[in-house]
């Protein structure tokens, strides 16, 4: 067990990361900011929690009469369908029930539903959680918890990471208004990107250059520099800092329509604080694509016409009313950004070849390759992928 634990952790595939109040209370206020009605008369769903100690279910529940909820469901999952495996131990509020079942516990989800005064102390909070064992291990894409997606109005959570793509194509399928928690290096992804550049899911109201702290299950792996940064943030124990997380939605928040101050390309060439834009005064242009490369967004020229590739961050502070999104620079989607002079062949996930022909038919050593970089072939010609742009352009 101890070994497969490692393996997990050293693979990056333990999914046990638990979410913070705090991060849950000031994302969500954000929209409750935007539109104080937003969760009136709605059943939010919150699956691949665990409702008995998950942030989660604690905020939803306790806020739920604040929020004008119609109905709150958690489901969690089986302790032995998990992939980090940690001694098992039910819960007191778990073990205290009459309906109670060792071998269910450990195999099978449980769902939690809160929709009425079951206390009959005159209010709807916490207490009045009622739950039972799921038919199955609580899988998201199982039938039953499907069924209750279906049911929800939106979905709320901070889904497996290795099953991140998969988690958001189930909510995306059945349109279901959501806030979910990823990685920031996700937004490249050709499952996620389309639904950005379209306008149907955007960044989360909590910028991502903000650190996010998350519980961790006791022996977990975690580095001395995240764990550090924990405990600098006040979180002392089994927790890790994870700097590249965000939030992805398409639930509108405020931030989202509040366009970035921006100066000219002539006032960037005088007042940059970026040396590089100030010393060339200019922006480069791509060897494959009519866009200028501008490498920080607070530098991107407000008076510009045309297409501009800006980092991926630029999606933090993205408003729709003043820029479009045209594309990505990812080989997926038909772009990379610069083009190898001498043609080096190599296959198409980016593994070169031992020997290989330049177009003229020369031939080119491995050993002439730059190590480290990676090339990608687009249409017949090859490309490296430095680093990834969003391709944008005033809106129109
Ligand atoms: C990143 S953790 C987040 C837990 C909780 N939502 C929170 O934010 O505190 C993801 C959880 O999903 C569970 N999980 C993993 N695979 C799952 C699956 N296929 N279906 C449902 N839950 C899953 C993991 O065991 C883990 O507890």
């Amino acid at each position: 067990m101890a070994n497969t634990n490692l393996a997990n952790a050293k693979t990056a595939k333990n999914d046990e990361f638990y979410t913070q109040y705090a991060d849950i209370q000031k994302e969500i206020n954000a929209y409750l900011e935007y539109n104080p009605d937003v969760f009136r008369d709605k059943t939010v769903l919150l699956p691949c929690d665990d409702p008995e100690w998950s942030n989660f279910t604690k905020f939803f529940a306790q806020n739920f009469q604040l929020f004008g909820l119609k109905k709150l469901i958690s489901t969690s999952y089986a302790p032995e369908s998990k992939k980090y495996k940690m001694p098992y131990q039910p819960t007191l509020f778990e073990t205290s029930q009459p309906h109670y079942n060792l071998d269910k516990s450990k195999t099978h989800g449980k769902i939690f539903e809160l929709e009425r005064d079951i206390t009959g102390d005159g209010r709807i909070n916490i207490d009045d959680l009622e739950w039972k064992y799921l038919e199955g291990d609580g899988d998201f894409r199982s039938k039953e918890v499907t069924k209750l997606r279906d049911e929800a109005d939106i979905i709320i959570t901070n889904p497996p990471f290795s099953l991140f793509r998969e988690f958001l194509a189930w909510m995306m399928n059945a349109n279901k208004r959501f806030l979910i928690i990823g990685n920031m290096n996700a937004i490249t992804y050709k499952e996620v990107f389309p639904p950005i550049q379209n306008n149907l899911m955007w960044l989360g109201a909590t910028g991502f250059v903000t650190d996010m702290v998350f519980g961790v299950p006791e022996g977990t792996v975690v580095k001395e520099s995240d764990k550090a940064k924990a405990e600098r943030l006040g979180y002392i124990g089994n927790y890790t800092r994870l700097g590249n997380s965000c939030w992805f939605t398409n639930i509108d928040h405020g931030r989202r329509h509040q366009p970035i101050k921006l100066m000219t390309a002539a006032e960037n060439y005088k007042h940059s604080r970026h040396k590089d834009i100030k010393a060339h005064k200019e922006y480069k242009q791509y060897d494959n694509c009519n866009a200028i490369e501008v490498p920080y967004t607070d530098a991107i020229p407000s008076d510009y016409e045309g297409v501009m590739g800006v980092p991926i961050s630029f999606l933090d502070k993205y408003c729709p009313e003043q820029f479009d999104i045209v594309g990505i620079t990812k080989t997926w989607y038909g772009f990379a950004n610069k083009i190898y002079p001498d043609q080096i062949q190599v296959s198409k996930d980016g593994k070169q070849s031992k020997v290989s022909k330049l177009n003229d038919g020369a031939t080119i050593k491995l050993s002439d390759v730059p190590e480290g970089d990676t090339y990608y072939i687009v249409n017949d010609e090859l490309f490296t992928q430095v680093y990834a742009r969003v391709l944008i352009c005033k809106k129109q």
